[in-house]
């Protein structure tokens, strides 16, 4: 297989990784890509957003399978794009098209999909300006907390939770009158609040079949003990030991199973990952938010512990040939701990030299890029999140210790990193 994966994050660092290490790899491309990406296969230098470029790239390369991994792209439909270009009627593309995508390009959309299937979720309404001063009653008499969502993507900023009445019509009105996300974020969501913990399940789907791949639990918060500004995410774990078969049974019966038949009863194409964010309030899942790609850092403990060869499992993908495929897990723990620039999730700066990457122990642990680039043959910072370091262990204590350890060899200008990733499980 010839192989373009496109994205430059650490997800994608995760997913070359794991592709390069399959026999049936024959050549790995990644658009654009990272420092870390070019240690697993050629680089090229492509906007996500030209996609006439990457259909090129497609055809100068013969790629055979397109891999997706930011949901922007899947979303403005390059996968439909791609697979209605002339000479590419034989690629594979991993990631649905437009429409499949709406599950995490509108949450309106999302909404509706589970209510329409059964799927357990937080009761919700959808306003735009035409129903506006509806909305402003609606809010009035809400239970507090209120959930209050801009319908488009938003850069994982599109989440308000208000503790009072007030705040939340301000905010419904900046959301509404004043377009704070954008022309994607006049139409929003507002939804019960739902008290429990959060787990995320990835699945891989051929639109008929699936399978499920080990889950995971991030931490979105800066600072210790999940306090501060939210971020992209700060580590992850995998397992997450409060899953047990019992929870991970309901899950796959009451969401993933009607997720699944959804999408075919809807007539929505879909061969892609599926992120499933839940509530679990109870013991019971509530949805809480579909994603159309796999998870930043969360792919980053899923791919270590996924013991199939990734390229066969996307080739069943493609080949809607998933119910022949059996997932096998590495059974330690894995944990990963993100660096990120000083400042981030607010101004940072970039550009400066990353030392000590090379030093790390291989035998527990693995250094994933996420905002780094090459310049004059050095990996310098290039983003807010710089780096993951990923550990297996025997348990989330150990493997957070492990990359700890490692991660103190690792060295840039105002580097920051949690010290807690996996804190109420140690
Ligand atoms: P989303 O972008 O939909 O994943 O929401 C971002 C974050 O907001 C989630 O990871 C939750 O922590 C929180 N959140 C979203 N919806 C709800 C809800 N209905 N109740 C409580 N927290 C929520
Ligand atoms: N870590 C959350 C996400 O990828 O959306």
């Amino acid at each position: 297989m010839r192989i373009l994966l496109l994205g430059s994050g650490g997800r994608e660092n995760a997913l070359a990784w794991k592709l390069s290490a399959s026999p049936r790899c024959e050549k790995l491309f990644i658009a654009p890509g990272n420092a870390g990406t070019a240690r697993f296969g050629t680089n090229l230098d492509i906007s996500l957003s030209d996609f006439d470029k990457i259909r090129k790239a497609c055809l100068a390369e013969k790629i055979d399978m397109v891999i997706v991994g930011p949901e922007e792209p899947l979303v403005k439909g390059i996968t439909d794009y791609l697979l209605s270009s002339k000479g590419l009627e034989n690629l594979h593309v991993i990631g649905p098209g437009r429409e499949g995508a709406q599950l995490e390009g509108s949450k309106a959309f999302a909404k509706s999909f589970m209510i329409r299937h059964g799927i357990p979720t937080a009761a919700y309404r959808e306003f735009t300006i035409d129903n506006y001063a509806e909305g402003v009653e609606y809010l009035q008499q809400h239970d507090l907390p209120i959930v209050l969502k801009a319908d488009g993507l938003a850069a994982g900023k599109g989440v308000v939770i208000c503790e009072n009445h007030l705040e939340a019509i301000a905010e419904f009105e900046l959301m509404i009158q004043r377009a704070k996300f954008g022309e994607a974020g006049k139409k929003v969501v507002v939804e019960q609040f739902l008290k429990g913990i959060e787990i995320s399940v990835f699945v891989l789907t051929d639109g008929k079949n699936y399978v499920i791949l080990p889950e995971a639990k991030d931490y979105k918060r800066v600072g210790e003990a999940d306090t501060g500004p939210n971020t992209g995410g700060m580590g992850a774990v995998s397992p997450v030991p409060f899953a047990d078969t019992t929870l991970l049974q309901k899950i796959e019966e009451k969401v993933i199973r009607p997720t699944v038949e959804g999408l075919r009863k809807d007539g929505l194409e879909y061969r892609g990952f599926i992120f499933f964010g839940f509530m679990i309030s109870d013991g019971e899942p509530y949805m809480i938010e579909y994603n159309c790609r796999m998870g930043d850092p969360e792919t980053e403990v899923v791919m270590p512990r996924l013991k199939n060869d990734l390229v066969e499992l996307l080739e069943s993908a493609a080949s809607q040939q998933l119910d022949k495929v059996k997932i096998e897990t590495d059974p330690r723990t894995a944990c990963t701990v993100v660096a990120v620039s000083g400042g981030y999730p607010g101004e940072y700066k970039k550009g400066y030299e990353i030392t000590g990457l090379d030093e790390i122990n291989p035998a527990d642990s693995i250094v994933f890029h996420m905002g780094t680039t090459l310049k004059e043959g050095k990996v310098v910072t290039s983003g807010g999140r710089v780096l993951c370091v990923t550990s297996w262990g025997l348990s989330v204590f150990d493997a957070v210790e492990i990359s700890k350890e490692e991660m103190q060899k690792i060295s840039f200008r105002d580097m920051y990193y949690r010290q807690d990733i996996g804190f109420e499980f140690s």
